[in-house]
C-alpha cells in the first residue's frame, strides 16, 4: 500500500514562561491511499496540536522544531508558504475542531461556501455557485439550506455545510478534527456515513481526530492510539478492538459505555502534563504492568504482526 502521508518524529512545542508545553513530542504516522485513518486519545494528548504540525498551521507561541511531513511526495514542512496555499484546499482539506461555530453569521452558508472555492480555485462565481449547490446536495442539505444564516441551522447541518465546502475541490485526503463532538449520535452517525461515502465515492483519504472510541469504532479502517504527544499503538480498528495490545488502549476500549454495562472502568490517574512528561514509558505512572524498565526507557515503536505497531516494553 501506498501512503499519501508520512509524519517522522513530529514535534510541535508551544513556548511559555514556565518552559516549552512538549505538546507533539516525536509523533510518527503514515496514511495510506483510500483509507479511513482514525486519531484516538483522551483530551490533551496532543491530536488537534498533531494536526496543525501537518498542516504546518501551528501559530506563535507554537513552533515546529524537527519533524518530516510528506505529503504526496511532498515536504509540507520546507516548501514555500505560497506552495502549500495551493496545496490546501485543493489537495489537503481540513476541519478543524469547532469549525461549525466558526461560520459567519451575517453571511448565508451558500455565499461563505462559494467565497472559499472562488479564493482557492480559478473558478468564476457561476461554476462555484453551481459546485457549491452540488457538494450541498451531496452532503444531504435540502437544497434552501444555501440560502440560510448559519442561525437557523441545526449543528448537524452546520458540520455538513462546513464539510462541503471543505471537499468541494476534491482533496485527496481530508483532515477532521472532532467532527462529531457535540452532536448527538443519530446526527454523528449520518457524519460519519457521509466521510465513508467520500471515501468510497471520491477515493478519499480521511484522517479522522476525534477522544468518541465508539465514534472511531463506526468508520475507521486502521486507528492510531496517541498518548503524550506520542503514537502508542497502530493497526486495524478489527485488531486494535479485538486484541488491544498497549495497556493503554485497553483502558480506552474499556471505558466505552454500554447497555448491559452498569460499571465503566476508567483509566487509573491524571493524563501528564506536556511541560514535564514522566521519563521513560510516559504512561508508566497510571500503567499497572509498569516494570523498572518502563520508568527508565521510553519504549521504541515495534511491530508486531503485519501492519500492527505498538510501544510498550510487554511486547517484543
Ligand atoms: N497555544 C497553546 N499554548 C500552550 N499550550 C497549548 C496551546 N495549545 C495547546 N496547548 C497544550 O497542548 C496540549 C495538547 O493540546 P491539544 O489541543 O492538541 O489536545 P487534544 O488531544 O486535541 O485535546 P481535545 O481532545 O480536548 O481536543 C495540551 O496540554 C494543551 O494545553
Ligand atoms: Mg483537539
Amino acid at each position: 500500500m501506498e501512503p499519501i502521508l508520512e509524519v517522522e518524529d513530529l514535534r510541535v512545542y508551544y513556548k511559555s514562561i514556565w518552559g516549552d508545553y512538549r505538546s507533539v513530542d516525536g509523533a510518527s504516522l503514515k496514511a495510506y491511499r483510500n483509507e479511513v485513518l482514525s486519531i484516538a486519545g483522551e483530551s490533551g494528548c496532543g491530536k488537534s496540536t498533531l494536526v496543525e504540525g501537518v498542516l504546518r498551521l501551528v501559530k506563535p507561541p507554537g513552533y515546529i522544531p524537527t519533524g518530516r511531513v510528506v505529503f504526496e511526495g511532498t515536504d509540507i514542512l520546507k516548501i514555500p508558504e505560497e506552495d502549500l496555499r495551493r496545496i490546501r484546499w485543493t489537495k489537503l482539506a481540513y476541519v478543524p475542531q469547532g469549525a461549525m461555530n466558526s461560520l459567519n453569521p451575517v453571511v448565508k452558508v451558500e455565499e461563505q461556501a462559494i467565497d472559499a472555492i472562488i479564493d482557492h480555485s480559478s473558478m468564476d462565481e457561476e461554476k462555484a455557485r453551481e459546485l457549491a449547490f452540488s457538494m450541498f446536495k451531496e452532503v444531504g442539505l435540502r437544497a434552501e439550506v444555501g440560502g440560510m444564516y448559519p442561525h437557523q441551522l441545526s449543528g448537524g447541518m452546520k458540520q455538513r455545510v462546513i464539510i462541503a465546502t471543505a471537499i468541494a475541490l476534491k482533496p485527496s485526503l481530508v483532515i477532521a478534527d472532532e467532527p462529531t463532538t457535540a452532536l448527538d449520535v443519530v446526527v454523528q452517525r449520518g457524519i460519519l456515513q457521509l466521510f465513508r461515502m467520500l471515501k468510497e465515492k471520491y477515493h478519499m483519504t480521511v484522517i479522522m481526530v476525534s477522544h468518541d472510541m465508539a465514534a472511531h469504532a463506526q468508520i475507521a479502517d486502521r486507528i492510531a492510539i496517541m498518548y503524550a504527544g506520542k503514537i502508542a499503538e497502530v493497526g486495524s480498528i478489527h485488531s486494535i478492538f479485538e486484541e488491544p495490545l498497549h495497556p493503554y488502549t485497553k483502558g480506552l476500549i474499556s471505558a466505552i459505555p454500554s447497555i448491559g454495562k452498569r460499571y465503566v472502568k476508567g483509566i487509573p490517574g491524571l493524563a501528564p502534563s506536556p511541560l514535564n512528561w514522566p521519563p521513560g514509558c510516559r504512561f508508566h505512572p497510571r500503567c499497572q504492568h509498569a516494570t523498572a524498565l518502563c520508568a527508565k526507557v521510553d519504549p521504541p515503536m515495534k511491530e508486531i504482526g503485519s501492519e500492527r505497531f505498538v510501544a510498550c516494553h510487554l511486547y517484543g
